[in-house]
């Protein structure tokens, strides 16, 4: 594979990505990673469990490396993420009691200062090495009336969470680009729901610069039609756009399985990766970053999401060769 091309030299009119957890910055994956790629985003070793596992004691140990790999290779770091309703600790969420919160007054100012804290410490720990920052993440439910998530942020504070970590955000990173991201912004009730939010929170002056669109699809879903409407409804309203965590799973529906990727899903994904990157590459205006969530086959979150089965929905499989995705990336002729 040495002789192949590099997919950021081919892709150029924004940096590509792919998320790492840990091995991908040793020997054979860091060869792949820095030879393909212009962009990491540590998957899970910026989320609040990780860094602030108890209150007020932080630790970088498993991040440090991954931003100091990127450094090392000129790399551009999207750090994910800031508030989110999963992989935060119980503790986040526990009253003076060490009961769960309780939508009080005294709860939910304890929860913001809390939040306070922890970007505080997190986002200047990296200062400007961090470029962007997903800074909330999935915060859209689009079957609630008004469109917002029921997470424990929103029961206790309301809105008033995405008001403060955006704010202390710009304050601790000011140079940093700002996300708010969410995953089936291809969707059209779902978009719908975060564009209204986006607008609402801009409109009162909080500090997004940008929307993330996750895009873990599939080889059937969505169409690119409807990718372009998720492109298209933001653009206008002062937000650049990325795309945060694509892959393209070989499934179609929870029920199937197998043993190895079929021949026919893979060339179905490979169109699907070749049309996707046309449209991303077409619409640049405000697409300023496409990341992949994962190096290669052998490390992917869908071997275990939503069910433990072999999934292959990257661009290089278990044995990091070049796959035909990549191919409808690097030569969509
Ligand atoms: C996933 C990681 O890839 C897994 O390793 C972890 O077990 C669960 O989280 N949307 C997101 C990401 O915003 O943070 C998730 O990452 C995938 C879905």
């Amino acid at each position: 594979q040495a002789g192949i091309p590099s997919v950021k030299d081919v892709v150029t009119e924004f940096p590509v990505g792919a998320a790492i957890t840990g091995a991908e910055i040793t020997t054979v994956h860091g060869d792949l990673l820095a030879k393909h790629f212009s962009s990491v985003t540590p998957g899970n070793a910026l989320k609040w469990d990780a860094t602030e596992p108890a209150e007020n004691s932080f630790t970088y140990a498993q991040a440090d490396p991954l931003i100091a790999f990127a450094e090392a290779h000129a790399m551009a770091v999207r750090g994910h993420t800031l508030v989110w309703h999963n992989q935060t600790p119980a503790w986040v969420f526990q009253d003076a009691n060490g009961a769960t919160m309780t939508a009080t007054a005294e709860n939910k100012a304890l929860l913001l200062a809390r939040l306070e804290n922890h970007i505080r410490n997190v986002a200047a720990h990296y200062g400007d090495t961090i470029g962007t920052w997903d800074v909330a993440n999935e915060v859209i439910d689009e079957s609630q009336s008004d469109g917002l998530r029921r997470s424990s942020w929103y029961t206790i504070t309301g809105l008033d969470y995405l008001r403060t970590a955006f704010r202390v955000a710009r304050e601790v990173a000011p140079h940093a680009t700002l996300c708010i991201n969410d995953y089936n912004t291809n969707v059209a009730t779902k978009r719908d729901a975060l564009f209204n939010l986006v607008v609402k929170l801009k409109g009162e002056g909080v500090p997004i610069d940008c929307v993330g669109h996750q895009m873990h699809v599939n080889v059937n879903w969505p169409s690119i039609a409807d990718t372009e409407a998720m492109l298209r409804k933001f653009e206008g309203i002062g937000v650049e756009q990325q795309i945060t965590e694509m892959d393209v799973s070989i499934y179609t529906g929870s029920g199937e399985s197998f043993p190895a990727p079929p021949a026919d899903r893979l060339l179905a994904q490979a169109y699907v990766y070749r049309d996707m990157f046309a449209l991303f590459r077409r619409y640049r205006a405000d697409l300023t970053s496409v990341t992949l969530w994962g190096l290669a086959d052998d490390n992917t979150w869908l071997d275990t999401y939503p069910v433990a089965r072999k999934d292959a929905p990257l661009l290089f499989d278990t044995r990091l060769q070049a796959k035909s995705a990549y191919w409808g990336v690097v030569d969509p002729s």
